[in-house]
């Protein structure tokens, strides 16, 4: 049956203010893990100098904006995300001229910016915490609980594994859901408020174009922070209420910050934005943070998440129309970040269907993020020796996979060990990219790489692939250049067409899609030219061979 899914029409924009149809809507965002993307001075970790140089790339791959993981002044004890300067930028990664001349660089380019903004915790070295004063009425410190408060406040667990909580040597204990190095912020305490808005008009003025918000659904606690009363927390985030996370008060703090946004490009003629990363248990409650007066993207990671069926698909891909376009949002698809297995192993181990699964959500009405490494196929490194890791979930014994990211796609990886990524850590994801040669570091740098990369990534560098019609990298290339191409596929309407079991058909402006999520190999009358594919798709006497886990794109 043929089901008509129109996605909302863009808010009306206010005539002679800088909003205009919304760039974001439909903009492709490519991630990069600035410790991984390009190291320009040889100490073996990626840079924001080595990322400018590489910004041509970008742009000749198509997107459309820049995310930048957190580079700020920070011990490093979470990659970043735990920071100790907001407005100083890591010596690890350069200076702040860096980070200026990068911005402009990324513009002269046509492509914009984002930075993360990182709110629920600061590092356990920032100035707050470390004045003992300051820090009691700008974290959430609590007495502890047994005979002389021996024991932590409440039942909570960090995501990193272990309890939420860690006592001072003054006894009291303070809440730090993720490592103890990130102590959580106080948001009762209107001076926080005030320093988050004054950060992100830091970064605004030296020209960014928005903020990705982590853990955007974390600043407010449940009052009284109850006890959960059961354990194996971190397989529940995302799939049921926590005290900790996704509870309504976050709404306000993000309707603050989408007035300053607004307000702030509006008095600029330019739209900057905010993406949430935010983990809530259905996607009607995701599509809170996008309502018109908060935030402008929110990542899907419940698609991310999906196995590769296509009932499943269809229906996580039903779910997040019906509920952005409720708020009159568009969906921001994603596959693969810096906390999740890569995509090309998270789907079995599968290059082929990781490439059916990038054009399928290109394919989709929306934005869509794009995670460094993923345009050259790169799998998850699965036998990185313990003495190299870097993730905090690793000397915790958590399961960052399950906890920051979402849970695994065991349907289609069923040893499990695929689909959490190194016993369920984060590192293997972040091993940085091959750009050229046939040996480590593959041109990442002047000296090595922070994590070792494979022996047998040569094929795999950007140099391998360019020009190469049937690589990973030509096809993202070419997949980015239709969509600049086919007026709106980004934030047009969607219909799905009839289809064998197994097999997905939808209809875009200009082109019908189909996605054969079987291993084998599907016919069906063809329906039309075909225009790009993720595998060789054949058309005889009118009938296609659409290859088993392919997905294609037909003009019609
Ligand atoms: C989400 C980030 O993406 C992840 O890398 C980090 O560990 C947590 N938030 C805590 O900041």
């Amino acid at each position: 049956m043929t089901q008509e899914l129109t996605s909302p029409s863009p808010a009306p924009q206010a005539p002679g203010t800088g909003r205009g149809p919304g760039w974001w809507r439909d903009a492709v965002i490519y991630q990069v893990y600035v410790r991984s993307f390009a190291d320009s001075d040889g100490d073996g970790i990626g840079d924001l100098r080595g990322a400018r140089e590489r910004l041509p790339y970008l742009k000749d791959l198509g997107v459309d904006a820049v995310w930048l993981t957190p580079f700020y002044a920070s011990p490093q004890a979470d990659g970043g995300y735990d920071v100790a300067d907001y407005r100083a930028v890591d010596p690890l990664f350069g200076t702040l001229q860096d980070a200026d001349e990068l911005i402009r660089a990324a513009h002269d380019l046509g492509l914009r910016v984002i930075v993360d903004i990182v709110p629920n915790h600061t590092s356990d070295r920032h100035p707050w915490f470390q004045d003992p004063e300051l820090a009691r009425q700008r974290y959430l410190f609590r007495p502890g609980k047994g005979e002389s408060g021996e024991l932590p406040p409440n039942d909570w667990e960090s995501v990193f594994g272990g309890p939420a909580w860690t006592r001072t040597d003054r006894g009291d204990w303070y809440l730090h859901l993720f490592a103890p190095e990130q102590p959580d912020l106080n948001w009762d305490n209107p001076e926080v408020h005030a320093e988050f808005e004054a950060i992100m008009r830091f970064w605004l003025d030296l020209g960014v174009d928005g903020f990705r918000v982590d853990v955007a659904h974390g600043m407010i606690k449940a009052p009284g922070l109850p006890d959960i009363g059961h354990g194996a927390q971190a397989q529940l985030i995302g799939a049921q209420m926590l005290p900790f996370f996704d509870q309504d008060g976050v709404h306000a703090i993000h309707r603050a910050w989408r007035r300053l946004l607004d307000g702030y490009g509006d008095a600029r003629g330019k739209q900057v934005i905010g993406v949430a990363e935010a983990w809530a248990p259905t996607a009607e409650r995701l599509a809170l943070y996008v309502r018109p007066d908060e935030l402008h993207q929110a990542f899907n990671f419940q698609f991310l998440n999906a196995p590769w069926q296509s009932d499943a698909l269809r229906s996580v891909i039903d779910a997040s129309l019906a509920a952005t376009a409720s708020v009159g949002a568009p969906t921001t698809w994603v596959l693969s970040n810096h906390d999740v297995v890569r995509h090309t192993t998270r789907l079995g181990g599968s290059l082929a269907r990781a490439r059916a699964a990038t054009l399928l959500m290109l394919a989709l009405p929306g934005s869509a993020y794009l995670y460094q490494g993923e345009e050259l196929g790169l799998p998850e490194v699965t036998d990185l020796p313990d003495e190299v890791r870097q993730d905090p979930a690793f000397f915790r014994g958590g399961r960052a996979t399950g906890a920051v990211g979402p849970g695994t796609d065991t349907e289609s990886a069923p040893d499990g060990a695929a689909a959490g990524g190194q016993d369920g850590f984060r590192d293997g994801c972040r091993v940085p990219l091959p750009w050229s040669g046939e040996l480590p570091p593959y041109g990442f740098g002047p000296g090595g790489s922070w994590l070792p990369q494979p022996a047998d990534w040569g094929g795999l560098t950007v140099a391998a692939q360019t020009g190469d019609p049937a690589s990973t990298l030509e096809l993202y290339r070419a997949a980015l250049e239709l969509r600049r191409r086919l007026p709106g596929l980004g934030d047009g309407p969607m219909s799905w067409a009839p289809a064998p079991d197994g097999v997905l058909a939808f209809t875009r402006p200009g082109l019908l899609c189909t996605v054969n999520t079987l291993g084998h190999d599907v016919g069906l009358p063809a329906p039309g030219t075909p225009l790009l594919s993720s595998a060789p798709v054949t058309v005889d006497d009118a009938t296609a061979q659409l290859p088993g886990d392919s997905c294609t794109w037909w003009a019609i």
